[in-house]
């Protein structure tokens, strides 16, 4: 593990790799801070293991008044936001044509819109900060390839990939690393609308012959957050090369 003793927010903590990131993270040392719209079981029980070294927050990730407050607590309470992970995204599973407008529009203003709002925020502390810090956007392979279902999601995907390149380019002189994770599908609560048969088809089609899992976009999560190699703007894609 590369990130020891430092300091993380990440969004969408309270289930599926969210959880594991933070749970992954907190076994290592650091201290975590997440939020999601509800609490669950888990953010009770990490609480009362780590006491300060974990933060919870419940609210909603386009709410960004409440983001703000929330930010500014973090820095209270560990000081500094040494890494950021924007992990809190929506699915989707259905033809445009059938899609509803307001459907489209919370998957653009949950997947894209608040990811761009909190690293805003983020990175005002990061840039002052004298050890600035770094950003992992967690996208999708939808992000790059095309799959039916998934057209709002995956506009959003590639927009997060287009926006971490151009931030990228401003910040990285300034010493802030930002960079995404593309994961392929993996078991959790957004991909449980895939049926067992068509898992099935994904991993006869992936070069491994193995789905990746959320361990395994920790380990690039945790590479890149760590600032460990000079890795700027680009897309770590962890998928068992099913795209390429
Ligand atoms: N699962 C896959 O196959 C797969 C593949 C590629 C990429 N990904 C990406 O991996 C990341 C994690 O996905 P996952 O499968 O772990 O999803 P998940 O199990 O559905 O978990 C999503 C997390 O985000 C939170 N969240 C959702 N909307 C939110 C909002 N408006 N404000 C604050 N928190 C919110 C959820 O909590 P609440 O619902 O309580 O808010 C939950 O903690 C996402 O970025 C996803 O796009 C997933």
């Amino acid at each position: 593990m590369y990130m020891r003793g430092k300091n993380i927010l990440l969004s969408g903590g309270s289930r599926g790799l969210g959880l594991h990131l933070v749970e992954r993270f907190l076994e290592g040392g650091n201290r975590v801070a997440t939020f999601a719209r509800s609490p669950t079981a888990a953010m009770t029980s990490l609480s009362e293991r780590y006491g300060a070294a974990f933060h919870f927050e419940a609210l909603d990730g386009v709410d960004e008044p409440r983001v703000k407050a929330m930010v500014r607590r973090v820095c209270d309470l560990f000081g500094t936001i040494d890494g950021l992970v924007n992990n809190a995204a929506i699915g989707q599973d259905e033809l445009l044509v059938h899609t509803p407008p307001e459907r489209i529009q919370q998957i653009l203003a949950v997947n894209i819109a608040a990811p761009i709002l909190l690293t805003r925020l983020v990175l005002k502390r990061m840039l002052i900060q004298e050890d600035h810090g770094s950003i992992v956007n967690i996208t999708s392979i939808c992000g790059s390839r095309g799959y039916a279902g998934l057209g709002a999601y995956a506009a959003s995907k590639g927009a997060l990939e287009a926006f971490t390149r151009a931030i990228a380019r401003e910040v990285g002189e300034a010493g802030v690393r930002i960079n995404n994770v593309a994961p392929g599908f993996f078991a959790s609560e957004m991909s449980s609308v895939l049926l067992p048969e068509q898992m099935d088809v994904i991993r006869r089609r992936t070069p491994t012959g193995v789905l990746s899992n959320e361990q395994d976009v920790f380990v690039a999560v945790d590479l890149l957050l760590s600032r460990t190699a000079n890795i700027q703007g680009q897309t770590v894609t962890v998928d068992g090369g099913i795209t390429i």
